[in-house]
Protein backbone atom coordinates (compact mmCIF):
# COMPACT_ATOMS: atom_id res chain seq x y z
CA UNK A 1 0.00 0.00 0.00
CA UNK A 2 1.46 3.35 -0.91
CA UNK A 3 -0.93 6.05 1.03
CA UNK A 4 -1.68 5.55 4.55
CA UNK A 5 -3.28 8.70 5.13
CA UNK A 6 -5.91 8.35 7.97
CA UNK A 7 -8.02 11.05 9.57
CA UNK A 8 -5.80 12.65 12.31
CA UNK A 9 -8.96 12.22 14.48
CA UNK A 10 -8.19 8.61 14.64
CA UNK A 11 -6.68 7.20 17.72
CA UNK A 12 -4.57 3.96 18.49
CA UNK A 13 -4.42 3.71 22.00
CA UNK A 14 -4.01 1.16 24.57
CA UNK A 15 -4.84 3.88 27.33
CA UNK A 16 -8.66 5.18 26.07
CA UNK A 17 -8.96 6.47 29.32
CA UNK A 18 -5.86 8.67 29.09
CA UNK A 19 -7.15 9.89 25.14
CA UNK A 20 -11.04 10.48 26.28
CA UNK A 21 -10.17 12.95 29.05
CA UNK A 22 -7.68 14.66 26.44
CA UNK A 23 -11.28 15.28 24.49
CA UNK A 24 -13.53 15.59 26.97
CA UNK A 25 -11.51 18.58 29.16
CA UNK A 26 -12.20 20.72 25.92
CA UNK A 27 -16.10 20.53 26.47
CA UNK A 28 -17.80 22.44 28.74
CA UNK A 29 -18.74 21.47 31.96
CA UNK A 30 -22.01 19.67 32.38
CA UNK A 31 -21.82 19.44 28.24
CA UNK A 32 -20.16 15.54 27.83
CA UNK A 33 -22.79 12.67 27.43
CA UNK A 34 -22.67 8.95 27.34
CA UNK A 35 -24.26 6.46 25.06
CA UNK A 36 -23.87 2.98 25.57
CA UNK A 37 -25.89 -0.73 25.75
CA UNK A 38 -26.54 -3.14 28.54
CA UNK A 39 -23.28 -4.92 27.06
CA UNK A 40 -20.60 -2.44 26.74
CA UNK A 41 -21.80 -0.95 29.68
CA UNK A 42 -20.74 -4.59 31.67
CA UNK A 43 -17.94 -5.23 30.12
CA UNK A 44 -16.41 -1.92 28.28
CA UNK A 45 -16.96 0.63 30.59
CA UNK A 46 -14.87 0.03 33.84
CA UNK A 47 -11.81 1.13 31.11
CA UNK A 48 -13.59 4.66 31.22
CA UNK A 49 -15.27 4.91 34.32
CA UNK A 50 -11.97 6.87 36.32
CA UNK A 51 -12.77 10.03 33.33
CA UNK A 52 -16.82 9.41 33.90
CA UNK A 53 -16.11 10.15 37.11
CA UNK A 54 -14.22 12.81 37.14
CA UNK A 55 -16.11 14.72 34.62
CA UNK A 56 -19.75 13.47 35.64
CA UNK A 57 -20.36 12.61 32.39
CA UNK A 58 -24.10 11.79 32.07
CA UNK A 59 -25.32 8.04 31.00
CA UNK A 60 -28.27 6.76 29.14
CA UNK A 61 -28.02 3.02 28.13
CA UNK A 62 -30.18 1.39 25.11
CA UNK A 63 -30.92 -2.33 24.47
CA UNK A 64 -28.20 -4.04 23.29
CA UNK A 65 -28.54 -6.08 20.02
CA UNK A 66 -29.98 -5.60 16.24
CA UNK A 67 -33.61 -5.31 17.67
CA UNK A 68 -33.04 -1.98 19.08
CA UNK A 69 -31.48 -0.02 16.13
CA UNK A 70 -34.99 1.47 15.55
CA UNK A 71 -36.60 5.00 16.10
CA UNK A 72 -37.92 4.59 19.79
CA UNK A 73 -34.00 4.40 20.88
CA UNK A 74 -33.36 7.46 18.56
CA UNK A 75 -35.82 9.00 20.38
CA UNK A 76 -34.57 7.68 24.10
CA UNK A 77 -31.30 9.33 23.67
CA UNK A 78 -33.16 12.77 21.79
CA UNK A 79 -35.13 12.87 25.21
CA UNK A 80 -31.90 11.90 27.23
CA UNK A 81 -30.09 15.22 25.75
CA UNK A 82 -32.92 17.55 25.62
CA UNK A 83 -33.80 17.21 29.33
CA UNK A 84 -30.14 17.05 30.31
CA UNK A 85 -29.69 20.57 28.78
CA UNK A 86 -27.52 19.50 25.60
CA UNK A 87 -26.88 21.83 22.99
CA UNK A 88 -24.73 22.65 20.20
CA UNK A 89 -21.55 23.15 22.33
CA UNK A 90 -21.61 19.36 23.88
CA UNK A 91 -20.09 16.30 23.53
CA UNK A 92 -21.73 12.59 22.88
CA UNK A 93 -19.26 9.58 23.36
CA UNK A 94 -20.66 6.60 21.67
CA UNK A 95 -19.20 3.07 23.48
CA UNK A 96 -20.09 0.17 21.88
CA UNK A 97 -20.58 -2.38 18.71
CA UNK A 98 -21.31 -0.82 15.59
CA UNK A 99 -24.82 -1.08 15.86
CA UNK A 100 -24.67 1.65 18.96
CA UNK A 101 -22.51 3.81 17.21
CA UNK A 102 -24.25 3.65 13.91
CA UNK A 103 -26.85 4.98 16.17
CA UNK A 104 -25.48 7.39 18.64
CA UNK A 105 -23.90 8.98 15.65
CA UNK A 106 -27.01 9.59 14.12
CA UNK A 107 -28.70 11.03 17.19
CA UNK A 108 -25.77 13.62 17.85
CA UNK A 109 -25.60 14.55 14.05
CA UNK A 110 -29.28 15.18 13.96
CA UNK A 111 -29.99 16.59 17.39
CA UNK A 112 -30.16 20.60 17.44
CA UNK A 113 -29.11 19.95 13.88
CA UNK A 114 -25.94 18.44 15.26
CA UNK A 115 -23.31 17.92 17.92
CA UNK A 116 -19.72 16.29 18.37
CA UNK A 117 -19.74 12.88 18.48
CA UNK A 118 -16.94 10.66 19.68
CA UNK A 119 -16.82 6.96 18.76
CA UNK A 120 -14.93 4.26 20.87
CA UNK A 121 -16.02 0.59 18.91
CA UNK A 122 -15.23 -2.14 21.51
CA UNK A 123 -16.01 -5.06 18.84
CA UNK A 124 -13.99 -5.91 16.27
CA UNK A 125 -16.45 -4.95 13.21
CA UNK A 126 -17.15 -1.62 14.58
CA UNK A 127 -12.92 -0.86 15.11
CA UNK A 128 -12.24 -1.74 10.93
CA UNK A 129 -15.44 -0.52 9.54
CA UNK A 130 -19.07 0.19 11.25
CA UNK A 131 -17.22 3.32 13.99
CA UNK A 132 -15.14 4.28 10.68
CA UNK A 133 -16.39 6.38 7.81
CA UNK A 134 -19.76 8.53 8.96
CA UNK A 135 -22.42 6.16 8.33
CA UNK A 136 -24.98 6.62 10.87
CA UNK A 137 -28.48 5.35 10.90
CA UNK A 138 -31.08 2.93 12.25
CA UNK A 139 -33.75 0.62 10.59
CA UNK A 140 -37.09 1.25 9.56
CA UNK A 141 -39.85 -0.16 7.75
CA UNK A 142 -38.04 -3.66 8.06
CA UNK A 143 -34.82 -2.37 5.76
CA UNK A 144 -31.17 -1.93 7.44
CA UNK A 145 -29.92 1.33 8.01
CA UNK A 146 -32.82 2.88 6.00
CA UNK A 147 -32.95 6.06 7.64
CA UNK A 148 -29.13 7.87 8.19
CA UNK A 149 -26.96 10.72 7.56
CA UNK A 150 -23.03 10.60 6.64
CA UNK A 151 -21.64 12.71 9.12
CA UNK A 152 -18.04 11.96 10.30
CA UNK A 153 -17.30 11.59 14.03
CA UNK A 154 -14.95 14.18 15.48
CA UNK A 155 -12.61 11.03 16.96
CA UNK A 156 -12.27 7.29 17.15
CA UNK A 157 -10.67 5.69 19.92
CA UNK A 158 -9.27 2.26 19.05
CA UNK A 159 -8.40 0.28 21.70
CA UNK A 160 -7.51 -3.60 21.44
CA UNK A 161 -8.12 -4.49 25.50
CA UNK A 162 -11.90 -3.98 24.75
CA UNK A 163 -11.82 -7.14 22.35
CA UNK A 164 -10.36 -9.64 25.11
CA UNK A 165 -13.87 -9.90 26.02
CA UNK A 166 -15.46 -10.78 22.92
CA UNK A 167 -16.63 -14.29 21.38
CA UNK A 168 -14.86 -16.17 18.68
CA UNK A 169 -17.80 -15.95 16.36
CA UNK A 170 -17.84 -12.06 16.31
CA UNK A 171 -13.76 -12.06 16.27
CA UNK A 172 -14.27 -13.62 13.07
CA UNK A 173 -17.06 -11.73 12.00
CA UNK A 174 -15.02 -8.51 12.42
CA UNK A 175 -12.28 -10.10 11.17
CA UNK A 176 -13.93 -10.86 7.58
CA UNK A 177 -14.28 -7.01 7.39
CA UNK A 178 -10.53 -7.32 7.14
CA UNK A 179 -10.28 -10.12 5.13
CA UNK A 180 -12.22 -7.69 2.58
CA UNK A 181 -9.67 -4.67 2.97
CA UNK A 182 -7.22 -6.71 2.05
CA UNK A 183 -8.94 -8.40 -1.04
CA UNK A 184 -9.65 -5.22 -2.35
CA UNK A 185 -6.75 -3.27 -1.79
CA UNK A 186 -3.54 -4.50 -0.47
CA UNK A 187 -1.73 -8.19 -1.14
CA UNK A 188 0.25 -7.08 1.73
CA UNK A 189 -2.73 -6.71 4.69
CA UNK A 190 -4.00 -9.67 3.30
CA UNK A 191 -0.87 -11.78 3.58
CA UNK A 192 -0.59 -10.79 7.37
CA UNK A 193 -4.28 -11.63 8.10
CA UNK A 194 -3.28 -15.05 6.69
CA UNK A 195 -0.56 -15.63 8.76
CA UNK A 196 -1.94 -14.09 12.10
CA UNK A 197 -2.19 -16.50 14.38
CA UNK A 198 -5.90 -16.69 15.14
CA UNK A 199 -5.46 -19.36 18.06
CA UNK A 200 -3.25 -17.51 19.94
CA UNK A 201 -4.36 -13.49 20.11
CA UNK A 202 -1.66 -11.40 20.67
CA UNK A 203 -3.29 -7.86 21.20
CA UNK A 204 -0.52 -5.87 20.39
CA UNK A 205 0.22 -7.47 17.19
CA UNK A 206 -3.96 -7.76 16.51
CA UNK A 207 -3.91 -3.19 17.28
CA UNK A 208 -1.20 -2.94 14.59
CA UNK A 209 -2.83 -5.45 11.72
CA UNK A 210 -6.28 -3.75 12.87
CA UNK A 211 -4.28 -0.24 11.84
CA UNK A 212 -3.42 -1.52 8.42
CA UNK A 213 -6.82 -2.06 8.17
CA UNK A 214 -8.23 1.15 8.85
CA UNK A 215 -6.15 2.82 6.57
CA UNK A 216 -8.04 1.15 3.54
CA UNK A 217 -11.24 2.00 4.95
CA UNK A 218 -10.14 5.18 5.54
CA UNK A 219 -8.33 5.42 2.47
CA UNK A 220 -11.74 4.94 0.57
CA UNK A 221 -13.55 7.10 2.82
CA UNK A 222 -10.99 10.01 2.14
CA UNK A 223 -11.77 9.67 -1.45
CA UNK A 224 -15.51 9.08 -1.57
CA UNK A 225 -17.20 9.76 1.21
CA UNK A 226 -20.86 9.96 0.18
CA UNK A 227 -19.84 6.45 -1.81
CA UNK A 228 -20.53 8.06 -5.28
CA UNK A 229 -17.59 6.15 -6.67
CA UNK A 230 -14.71 4.59 -5.25
CA UNK A 231 -16.22 3.70 -1.77
CA UNK A 232 -18.27 1.57 -3.82
CA UNK A 233 -15.21 -1.25 -3.46
CA UNK A 234 -16.24 -1.25 -0.08
CA UNK A 235 -19.04 -3.27 -0.82
CA UNK A 236 -17.26 -6.04 -2.08
CA UNK A 237 -18.65 -9.25 -0.71
CA UNK A 238 -21.97 -7.41 0.20
CA UNK A 239 -24.39 -7.96 -2.35
CA UNK A 240 -24.31 -11.92 -2.28
CA UNK A 241 -23.35 -11.68 1.57
CA UNK A 242 -26.48 -9.34 1.98
CA UNK A 243 -28.55 -12.27 0.26
CA UNK A 244 -27.05 -14.59 2.48
CA UNK A 245 -27.46 -12.59 5.86
CA UNK A 246 -31.42 -12.09 5.25
CA UNK A 247 -31.97 -15.16 3.88
CA UNK A 248 -30.39 -17.45 6.97
CA UNK A 249 -32.56 -14.99 8.83
CA UNK A 250 -35.75 -15.61 6.94
CA UNK A 251 -35.46 -19.60 7.28
CA UNK A 252 -34.28 -19.39 10.89
CA UNK A 253 -30.88 -20.09 10.86
CA UNK A 254 -29.05 -16.35 11.51
CA UNK A 255 -25.56 -15.86 10.77
CA UNK A 256 -23.51 -12.92 11.73
CA UNK A 257 -22.91 -10.27 9.32
CA UNK A 258 -19.35 -11.29 8.64
CA UNK A 259 -19.68 -15.16 8.23
CA UNK A 260 -22.72 -13.68 5.67
CA UNK A 261 -19.97 -11.57 3.64
CA UNK A 262 -17.41 -14.36 3.99
CA UNK A 263 -20.01 -16.52 1.88
CA UNK A 264 -20.69 -13.81 -0.17
CA UNK A 265 -16.78 -13.16 -0.99
CA UNK A 266 -16.78 -16.47 -1.95
CA UNK A 267 -19.39 -16.44 -4.87
CA UNK A 268 -18.11 -12.74 -5.53
CA UNK A 269 -15.02 -14.20 -6.20
CA UNK A 270 -15.87 -16.54 -8.60
CA UNK A 271 -18.00 -13.47 -10.64
CA UNK A 272 -14.53 -11.92 -10.45
CA UNK A 273 -12.57 -15.51 -12.41
CA UNK A 274 -15.85 -15.61 -14.69
CA UNK A 275 -15.95 -11.82 -15.44
CA UNK A 276 -12.74 -9.83 -14.40
CA UNK A 277 -9.74 -12.03 -15.12
CA UNK A 278 -8.77 -13.79 -11.34
CA UNK A 279 -6.71 -16.83 -10.98
CA UNK A 280 -9.06 -19.81 -10.84
CA UNK A 281 -6.13 -21.13 -8.20
CA UNK A 282 -6.33 -17.92 -6.71
CA UNK A 283 -10.22 -18.38 -6.27
CA UNK A 284 -10.43 -21.78 -5.15
CA UNK A 285 -7.28 -21.41 -2.58
CA UNK A 286 -9.08 -18.60 -1.26
CA UNK A 287 -12.20 -20.16 -0.52
CA UNK A 288 -10.51 -23.27 0.66
CA UNK A 289 -9.00 -21.09 3.28
CA UNK A 290 -12.38 -19.21 3.87
CA UNK A 291 -14.73 -22.50 4.46
CA UNK A 292 -11.91 -24.15 7.31
CA UNK A 293 -12.15 -20.97 9.08
CA UNK A 294 -15.93 -20.36 8.89
CA UNK A 295 -17.42 -23.08 8.47
CA UNK A 296 -20.59 -23.36 6.07
CA UNK A 297 -24.17 -21.85 5.60
CA UNK A 298 -25.90 -24.82 3.62
CA UNK A 299 -27.87 -23.88 0.78
CA UNK A 300 -29.69 -26.37 -1.84
CA UNK A 301 -30.31 -25.25 -5.35
CA UNK A 302 -33.55 -24.68 -4.57
CA UNK A 303 -32.51 -21.48 -2.39
CA UNK A 304 -30.87 -19.99 -5.31
CA UNK A 305 -33.95 -18.12 -7.02
CA UNK A 306 -34.96 -16.85 -3.00
CA UNK A 307 -31.21 -15.71 -2.56
CA UNK A 308 -31.18 -14.26 -6.20
CA UNK A 309 -34.49 -12.19 -5.64
CA UNK A 310 -32.77 -10.73 -2.40
CA UNK A 311 -30.04 -9.48 -4.57
CA UNK A 312 -32.70 -7.82 -7.29
CA UNK A 313 -33.83 -5.47 -4.06
CA UNK A 314 -29.77 -4.87 -3.01
CA UNK A 315 -30.34 -1.61 -2.19
CA UNK A 316 -26.70 -0.66 -4.02
CA UNK A 317 -28.33 -1.77 -7.10
CA UNK A 318 -28.72 1.46 -9.65
CA UNK A 319 -31.90 0.74 -11.54
CA UNK A 320 -32.80 -2.69 -12.41
CA UNK A 321 -28.79 -4.13 -12.47
CA UNK A 322 -27.38 -5.68 -9.58
CA UNK A 323 -24.34 -4.07 -8.67
CA UNK A 324 -21.12 -5.82 -8.19
CA UNK A 325 -17.86 -4.67 -6.75
CA UNK A 326 -15.22 -7.35 -8.38
CA UNK A 327 -11.26 -8.34 -8.36
CA UNK A 328 -9.14 -8.72 -11.37
CA UNK A 329 -6.78 -9.94 -8.49
CA UNK A 330 -5.86 -9.23 -4.99
CA UNK A 331 -5.30 -5.87 -4.29
CA UNK A 332 -7.17 -4.33 -7.63
CA UNK A 333 -11.02 -3.44 -7.72
CA UNK A 334 -13.72 -3.28 -10.47
CA UNK A 335 -16.73 -1.52 -9.32
CA UNK A 336 -20.08 -1.39 -11.04
CA UNK A 337 -19.88 -4.49 -12.71
CA UNK A 338 -23.12 -6.11 -13.93
CA UNK A 339 -23.29 -10.14 -14.49
CA UNK A 340 -25.95 -12.08 -15.67
CA UNK A 341 -28.63 -14.16 -13.58
CA UNK A 342 -26.60 -17.54 -15.13
CA UNK A 343 -23.33 -16.11 -14.02
CA UNK A 344 -25.04 -15.49 -10.28
CA UNK A 345 -26.59 -18.54 -9.56
CA UNK A 346 -23.08 -20.55 -11.35
CA UNK A 347 -21.65 -18.42 -8.33
CA UNK A 348 -23.69 -19.97 -6.07
CA UNK A 349 -23.79 -23.36 -7.08
CA UNK A 350 -19.60 -22.84 -6.60
CA UNK A 351 -19.99 -22.27 -3.37
CA UNK A 352 -22.90 -24.92 -2.70
CA UNK A 353 -20.37 -27.45 -3.57
CA UNK A 354 -17.38 -26.51 -1.77
N1 LIG B 1 -19.17 -0.57 5.43
C1 LIG B 1 -18.90 -0.07 4.13
C2 LIG B 1 -18.72 1.41 4.11
O1 LIG B 1 -18.55 2.03 5.14
O2 LIG B 1 -18.76 1.99 3.08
Amino acid sequence: MTDSKVHSNIIFSQQVDVELRKIVQEYPAGKVFLLTDKMAADFCMPLIQKVIDEYSIQIVAIGSGEENKNIQSIVEVWDFLSNNGADRKSLLINIGGGMLTDLGGFAASTFKRGLDFVNIPTTLLAQVDASLGGKTGFNFNGLKNEIGVFMEPNSVIINTNFLKTIDRENFLSGYAEMLKHGLIKSREHWDELLTYDMENINYDALQEIIAHSVVVKEWHVLNDLREQNIRKALNFGHTVGHAFESYAMKTGRPILHGYAVVYGMIAELHLSAKQCGLGIDELNSISSWMIAKYGKFEIQESDFEALYQIMTHDKKNEGKRINFTLIPEIGKVEINVDCSKELIIEALEYYKNL
